[in-house]
């Protein structure tokens, strides 16, 4: 029998590629989104990746009520849980939106899963919980260091809620199991270009703000310092590819679906374990698409650890899973789909 898996989150960027991802491995799927920050064509482009059709309802995590619906209309196994706020500027400034959101979404969801007899959780973790790593590359092991933002100090607060609830709730070893999954820096867009991240507004991240400036949408791209304590003195991250990220969902949720979890709450990083800077990124994107990007250098950017870089090799070791994309197919996978954004040849 096919599984199903409830996604929530499912229209927005690491969402719709895992969805892609788990339909053509043959799950069923139900996907649930509020659509603060996503757009529900990104559907229509998942849809048309795999040719299958599935239910969607636009639902807000917080609002339990409507959420216990989802939970009595469909007969799913598992959830993935993608749905939360992510900005780290926008959770300073607003801590009370980001603590209410992402925190009161995943215990309804954890409530509802309790009383409905699902089991299967994965939930979106980030390499933000190493903060500034003392050891490099980290590895699961390595110790969380007090979180900078509230955004972060909400994925730490998840990771605990998560293993205090398996705890509690499975103590016959047929009850709630769960793995986070940190994810290191997401990049890049499917390879049909038809599904990819879109940000609202100025973008935040790196690699949006640089296609957004090859699409001339911005004039300029700041390197925000050019004076830390790396070879090349700008930051370093390891970037992992979405559509590597997706799939490493797929193998994390069968890994719970078919009992292989040798815990019932695991962590895994997801990464490349490849440290790479902005000033390669930007040559690499350059060099790959073919073109010349403004950009200039700029101060550091308050909060930005100086580097930090995976060791997957619990992820390579026991998920099975690892980064299949180079850094240069992935920034052309990201150029494309911008240009299909934008409508530029
Ligand atoms: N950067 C620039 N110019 C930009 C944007 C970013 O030089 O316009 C640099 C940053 O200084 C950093 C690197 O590019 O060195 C990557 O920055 P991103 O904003 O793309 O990613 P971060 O590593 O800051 O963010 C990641 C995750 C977040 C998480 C955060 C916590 O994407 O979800 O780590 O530190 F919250």
């Amino acid at each position: 029998m096919k599984q199903t898996v409830l996604v929530s989150g499912g229209a927005g960027y690491i969402g719709s590629h895992t969805t892609v991802e788990l339909i053509e491995a043959g799950f069923n799927v139900v996907v649930i989104d509020n659509l603060s920050n996503s757009e529900a064509s990104a559907l229509d482009g998942v849809r048309q990746i795999t040719g299958k059709d599935f239910p969607f309802e636009v639902v807000d995590c917080c609002d339990k009520a409507a959420l216990e619906e989802v939970f009595k209309k469909y007969e799913f196994d598992s959830v993935i849980h993608f749905a939360a706020f992510k900005a780290v500027g926008e959770s300073v400034a607003e801590p009370l939106k980001y603590y209410g959101n992402n925190l009161n979404s995943f215990c309804n969801i954890i409530e509802l899963m309790n009383k409905y007899g699902r089991h299967n959780v994965l939930f979106s973790s980030s390499a933000t919980v190493y903060g500034e790593p003392e050891e490099l590359p980290v590895t699961e092991q390595s110790m969380r260091q007090p979180a900078t933002s509230p955004y972060g100090n909400t994925k730490q607060m998840c990771e605990d809620i998560l293993r205090d609830c398996v705890k509690a709730y499975n103590k016959d070893g047929n009850g709630l199991k769960g793995i986070a999954l940190r994810y290191f820096n997401p990049i890049g867009a499917h390879p049909s270009a038809l599904i990819g991240e879109l940000p609202r507004g100025v973008p935040n991240n790196l690699v949006p703000f640089i296609t957004q400036t090859a699409a001339g949408v911005r004039e300029c791209l700041s390197v925000f310092g050019d004076d830390y304590d790396t070879p090349d003195g700008s930051c370093q991250r390891d970037y992992i590819d979405v559509v590597d990220l997706a799939k490493a969902h797929v193998v994390a949720i069968k890994r719970l679906v078919d009992g292989k979890n040798k815990a019932n709450y695991e962590i895994f990083n997801i990464g490349t374990g490849r440290a790479v800077s902005v000033l390669e990124l930007v040559n690499a994107f350059e060099k790959v698409n073919n073109l010349k990007l403004n950009y200039k250098i700029a101060p550091r950017r308050a909060g930005d650890v100086t580097a930090i870089w995976a060791d997957p090799t619990q992820a390579n070791n026991e998920l099975g899973w690892k980064a299949e994309r180079t850094v240069e197919e992935t920034l052309a996978s990201a150029w494309a789909w911008e240009k299909h954004v934008r409508g530029i040849e």
